[in-house]
């Protein structure tokens, strides 16, 4: 009835607007890390910029309107979950789900969503792991992951002609999933890992044991 009534509607107006379908997109966002971890929201303008151009051009997508319904999940899994639960609970119905932009979000995301057929865009999360398409079939990304970077840190450390290093890493799955990676492609290059500190919240105290322990 509703529909009936907005096509009638629209005949009448003639207007291109109404014949627009929308096209819910369910967005998560990291805004409040108060608590901990990394925040995304410096992301969000250029998002809604791209949506805003999208909307507005006749050769993409001319016959729909996307609306992105945001969520913050606060770098946090238990918040990402959270999200994921208001997205799908919450109407109007979602056809695919853009972020996390924190790995620590947008794991137990994507871990999760292809379990409701829906397609998730990755923006920024960068763990090594979201790669894994048996356990995140329908996670994608715009971005490259972590590990990408390993290959400019052995070529600065061949630059310098560096053998020794000592590695300084956060525990957390994103860092040490790209160490992982590091140490292989560093023992290929003939380079010896010294010593590995990984540390939770604080580096101060790993650095110093590092000197201690290197002098
Ligand atoms: C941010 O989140 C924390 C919980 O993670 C909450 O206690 C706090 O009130 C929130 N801050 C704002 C400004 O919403
Ligand atoms: C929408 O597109 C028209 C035609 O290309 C352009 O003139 C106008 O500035 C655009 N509006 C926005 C808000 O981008
Ligand atoms: C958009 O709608 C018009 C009018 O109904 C139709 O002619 C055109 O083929 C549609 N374009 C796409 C890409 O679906």
């Amino acid at each position: 009835m509703e529909l009936l009534l907005k096509g009638l509607l629209c005949v009448l107006l003639n207007t291109v607007t109404c014949e627009k379908s929308v096209v819910h997109i369910g967005g998560f966002i990291e805004v409040n890390t108060t608590d901990k971890g990394w925040n995304s929201a410096g992301i969000r303008p250029a998002i809604d910029l791209a949506v805003k151009q999208i909307n507005n051009r006749t050769d993409i997508l001319p016959n729909h309107t996307i609306e992105i319904h945001w969520k913050d999940t606060k770098c946090s899994d238990a918040y990402a979950i959270k999200a994921l639960i208001e997205q799908l609970r919450k109407p109007p119905t979602k056809v695919a789900l853009l972020g996390p932009g924190c790995s620590i979000s947008a794991v137990p995301v994507a871990a999760a969503s292809h379990f409701w057929n829906l397609i998730q865009m990755g923006y920024s999360a960068a763990s090594p792991r979201l790669s894994d398409k048996t356990r995140y079939p329908l996670f994608f990304r715009i971005n490259a992951p972590e590990i990408i970077l390993n290959k400019a840190v052995a070529s600065l450390l061949r630059r310098f002609d560096w053998k020794r290093i000592a590695v300084v890493k956060q525990d957390e799955d994103l860092f040490n999933d790209a160490h992982e990676h590091l140490q292989t492609m560093l023992k290929a290059e003939g380079i010896s890992v010294i010593v590995t500190n990984s540390f939770v919240k604080d580096p101060d105290n790993v650095i110093t044991d590092l000197k201690v322990r290197i002098t």
